[in-house]
């Protein structure tokens, strides 16, 4: 099956009572009991529910694999995976550049128990290796990477992670399965931000794990339960009349941050574009080889000041300025100030994060009104330097 066709087509046949087309949203917390311990699968809400089960069997489709459990939010989903895989003294590995929630719970819920976090610059050639210990237990790494949309080698990150006895995870959020499938390629663990493309409507907030592996699934799937940190059936419902259009919304997101790359990298105030389909960007050659299209995120760096940036991302007519992404309708987001935020000054510097980056997510808008909209918003910073220019 094509993947358009699994998006509305796999584990998701009409509901056998009624013959309603799409399922049902089961909202219910419990199940009714032919005899005690006997049921029909379902006993309570935080431990199964078939608007959840539906939702978890077509997000393993999509990835290729047979094991899904989804979460209350992304960040709910990453802590089942640290949890279930770092105890204090283990190690994990991290690349510079990571989305800034994953910094943040790595050093202030798991660095204060233990666990060491070794960050490095994956791109530089032995780094990864320099950094795997025997303690390492899992290397975490997105492609491309939240906000400069860096790309990594996903097969060969997995090698060497493997021949050390660690797990790979990939955050798959930002190509979404439809770009790129990390276990084809390697992963031992997927993780997503619901959230983003797979709900695709700015929604809803939600997560999901997948694993190919029952063995290294297990641990992640047991704390859905035992924490606790669940979607509710109408979310999944959401995400999975959401899903049914992933590929047709990709397609568009895709195209529209073509346009507006190839628009910001002719435009003398841009300092620098961040896209994976420019063929200037260093990760253009491996993310044709591991994905199936470039994505449809685009940052850049404004050639101006930080004032500058905030009076841009300010006044946009198509881009509400927004945390997230990934949605049909378009957000810009100013890290530096926003998702990235929590990582002190000089760590940004350190990683590279400028504070003049901006980080767009075109939604399914026409392409030319958001590269007019973007030309527009450029037009006017060139207008306000001249008046200030005029005055002096
Ligand atoms: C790449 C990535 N991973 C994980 C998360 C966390 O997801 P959530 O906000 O659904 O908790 C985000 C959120 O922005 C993200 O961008």
């Amino acid at each position: 099956m094509e993947f358009a066709t699994k998006t509305i087509h796999a584990a998701q046949p009409s509901e056998p009572e009624t013959g309603s087309l799409i399922a049902p949203i089961f909202q219910t917390s419990t199940y009714e009991q032919e005899a005690p311990g006997v049921n029909s699968g379902f006993d309570y809400s935080r431990t199964n529910n078939p608007t959840r089960a539906r939702l978890e069997a077509v997000l393993a489709e999509l990835e290729g694999v047979k094991y899904c459990a989804v979460y209350g939010s992304g960040l709910a989903a990453e802590n089942a995976v640290l949890q279930a895989y770092l105890k204090p003294g283990d190690e994990i590995v991290i690349p510079l550049d990571v989305y800034g929630g994953t910094y943040r719970i790595l050093n202030k819920v798991f660095q204060p128990i233990g666990c060491v976090i070794r960050q490095t610059d994956l791109s530089v050639p032995g780094a990864l290796e320099a950094a795997l210990t025997s303690k390492t237990k899992l290397v975490w790494i997105e492609s491309p990477t939240n906000p400069r949309l860096l790309v990594y080698d996903i097969a060969a990150i997995a090698a060497a992670t493997h021949a050390a006895g660690a797990l790979l995870v990939v955050d798959n959020t930002f190509a979404s399965p439809y770009f790129q499938q990390p276990f084809q390629l390697g992963a031992d663990l997927v993780v997503h931000s619901v959230t983003k493309y797979l709900g695709g409507h700015s929604d809803l907030i939600q997560g999901a794990v997948l694993a190919r592996d029952p063995v290294v699934f297990e641990p992640v799937k047991f704390l859905q339960n035992a924490t606790g940190a669940v979607p509710s059936p109408f979310d999944c419902w959401l995400t999975l009349r959401g899903l049914k259009t992933l590929e047709l919304r990709m397609q568009r997101h895709a195209e529209n941050a073509d346009a507006i790359a190839r628009a910001l990298d002719a435009h003398p105030l841009v300092r620098r574009v961040y896209f994976p389909g420019l063929a200037s960007h260093p990760g253009h050659a491996i993310a044709k080889r591991q994905m199936t299209g470039f994505g449809g995120m685009v940052s850049f760096e404004l050639d101006g000041t930080v004032e500058e940036v905030v009076s841009f991302v300010s006044s946009r007519r198509f881009f509400a300025l927004g945390e997230s992404l990934g949605g049909v309708k378009s957000l810009v987001c100013h890290p530096a100030r926003m998702t990235h935020a929590s990582i002190p000054a000089e760590e940004r510097a350190k990683l590279g994060l400028a504070d003049t980056l901006v980080r767009l997510s075109p939604g399914c808008e026409h392409p030319r009104d958001l590269v007019a909209d973007l030309e527009q918003g450029l037009a006017e910073l060139e207008q306000a330097r001249q008046a200030v220019g005029a005055i002096v």
